[in-house]
């Protein structure tokens, strides 16, 4: 009587198993497509357009010294850079005697070059 009694809980017990871990792999996969995390989202330029205004206006603006290279609007910024290249843009590099970008912060030199890597959208 006693033994009979617990062969029918490790019966009861293997088919608990079995449909368990049948059940977690194939009906409830641990890391649903659905539930990726979104991908982050891109930079436009009305994120950068503030950053030029305030940093690059007063020698790229009408009455600068490099007035003949205008920043003042998303076509003008565009005639100078390579979008998806960063790297290429001399505003974005480090140049022996300083360069533009040491007027920025690093927070600010970030969203930019992250705007030009996600492809300089408007
Ligand atoms: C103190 C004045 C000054 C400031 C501020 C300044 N620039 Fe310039 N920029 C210049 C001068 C002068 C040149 C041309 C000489 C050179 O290429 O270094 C130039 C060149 C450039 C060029 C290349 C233009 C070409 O003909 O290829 C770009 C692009 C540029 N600057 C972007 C910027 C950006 C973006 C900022 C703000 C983060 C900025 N500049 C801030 C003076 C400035």
């Amino acid at each position: 009587m006693r033994i009979k009694r617990k062969r029918w809980v490790g019966i009861l017990l293997i088919g608990t198993f079995l449909g368990l871990t049948g059940c977690g792999s194939a009906a409830h996969p641990q890391k649903p497509p659905q539930q990726a995390p979104p991908p982050a989202p891109k930079v436009h330029y009305e994120q950068v357009a503030p950053i030029f205004a305030q940093r690059c206006m007063m020698c790229h603006g009408p009455n600068g010294i490099e007035a003949q290279a205008p920043l003042t609007s998303y076509e003008e910024v565009l005639r100078f850079v390579s979008p998806g290249d960063a790297e290429s843009w001399l505003v974005l590099k480090t140049q022996p005697g300083g360069s533009m970008n040491e007027r920025l912060t690093a927070q600010e030199a970030a969203l930019i070059r992250q705007w030009v890597t996600d492809g300089a959208l408007r």
